[in-house]
């Protein structure tokens, strides 16, 4: 007999009410698989987008969607020889590959999966996986940033800025960051060197700040004028790392003037990521920010509220207790 697990399923694209609660089958565990409980999964930016039909497409309904495990490995693959029954691991599924983590179980290819930080609860680990993963991809991989370089870090609060203004420093970098008035202290307590309010002018701040030199990386979190102004605030040569897909063209034609070099980042998953953030985590430069914790039996509401962070006063993440 199969057995069951108890899921939030998408059952068509729209609102928050669009999920439904269901007991599932659990899927089979392949030879490269690893079974996991999910004792806590978050909520990020894509899941809303695919919830209201953003990613069609990519997302056939009905769907168990979510981005973020952290959680205990209950039965390994033949092939398996990374991790056993009983070891802690946190990972994103792979995006619009498959079941997702609204569930109380998971079977995830064992290249995607890390071990946790054992300094991390689950909560806090499963609310790094997407951010910290591509922060990783977006900072190390792709803007190479270095000892010593400024970078402008747009949306320091949120789920992704929180953690770039902290791979940043732990990378020697000094950070610039914008966010609004009331999240300055809070974005400083993170490491942030500069704050700029984000209802201002930051390419005329950013200019003061640096005393005409420019940043040497942007990390655009926003997309829009972030991305189409951002090239004024660079120093010659400088980086510009995007991660925002917003539908409507945008005009780069500022790029130029500073032979600016843009990266496109759509994160991948792999372990080696993870393994890298773990390290930073045990060390004590990276820690997750958790704005709200909700049970999974309330996602709806998790949706609602990070889908509305601003009206809640939500920094970081909005993390989900599964078990
Ligand atoms: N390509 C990828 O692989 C990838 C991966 C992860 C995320 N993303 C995308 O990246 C974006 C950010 O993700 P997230 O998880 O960080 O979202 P989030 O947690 O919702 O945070 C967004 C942050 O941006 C701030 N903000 C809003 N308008 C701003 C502005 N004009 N200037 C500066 N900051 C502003 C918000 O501040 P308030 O709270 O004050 O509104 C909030 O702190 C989303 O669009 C997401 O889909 C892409």
């Amino acid at each position: 007999m199969t057995d069951l697990m108890k899921a939030v399923v998408l059952t068509r694209f729209g609102g928050v009410d669009a999920f439904e609660l269901r007991d599932v089958p659990v899927a089979e565990v392949g030879p490269r698989q690893v079974r996991v409980r999910v004792h806590a999964t978050a909520v990020n930016p894509l899941d809303f987008q695919i919830r209201r039909g953003d990613y069609a497409d990519q997302v056939p309904l009905p769907a168990i969607i979510g981005h973020d495990i952290s959680g205990v490995v209950e039965e390994t693959g033949s092939h398996v020889t990374e991790f056993r029954a009983g070891d802690e691991v946190y990972y994103t599924p792979r995006i619009f590959g498959g079941p997702g983590s609204y569930a109380e179980q998971h079977v995830a290819d064992v290249d995607l999966v890390g071990r946790k930080p054992r300094n991390l609860s689950h909560l806090e680990a499963a609310s790094l996986t997407l951010v910290g993963g591509t922060v990783w991809e977006s900072l190390v991989t792709r803007a190479r940033l270095t000892v010593g370089e400024t970078i402008l870090v747009h949306g320091g609060a949120g789920g992704v800025g929180t953690i770039a203004i902290q791979v940043a420093k732990a990378m020697g970098a000094r950070v610039l960051t914008t966010a609004k008035t009331a999240d300055h202290e809070f974005v400083r307590s993170l490491g942030a060197d500069e704050t700029i309010d984000y209802t201002t002018d930051y390419v005329e701040a950013v200019a003061r700040t640096t005393g005409g030199q420019g940043v040497d990386v942007v990390y655009d979190t926003i997309g829009g004028d972030a991305l189409t102004r951002s090239p004024l605030t660079l120093a010659d040569a400088g980086r510009v790392v995007s991660i925002v897909d917003l539908a409507q063209p945008q005009n780069l034609i500022a790029a130029w003037d500073k032979n600016a070099a843009y990266h496109f980042v759509f994160t991948r998953q792999n372990r080696g990521k993870l393994d890298a953030l773990t390290a930073l985590v045990e060390r004590g430069l990276v820690k997750p920010v958790i704005g709200a914790t909700l049970p999974l039996d309330r996602l709806a509401e998790a949706h609602e509220i990070s889908e509305n962070r601003r009206a809640h006063g939500i920094r970081g993440k909005v993390a989900i207790e599964v078990a």
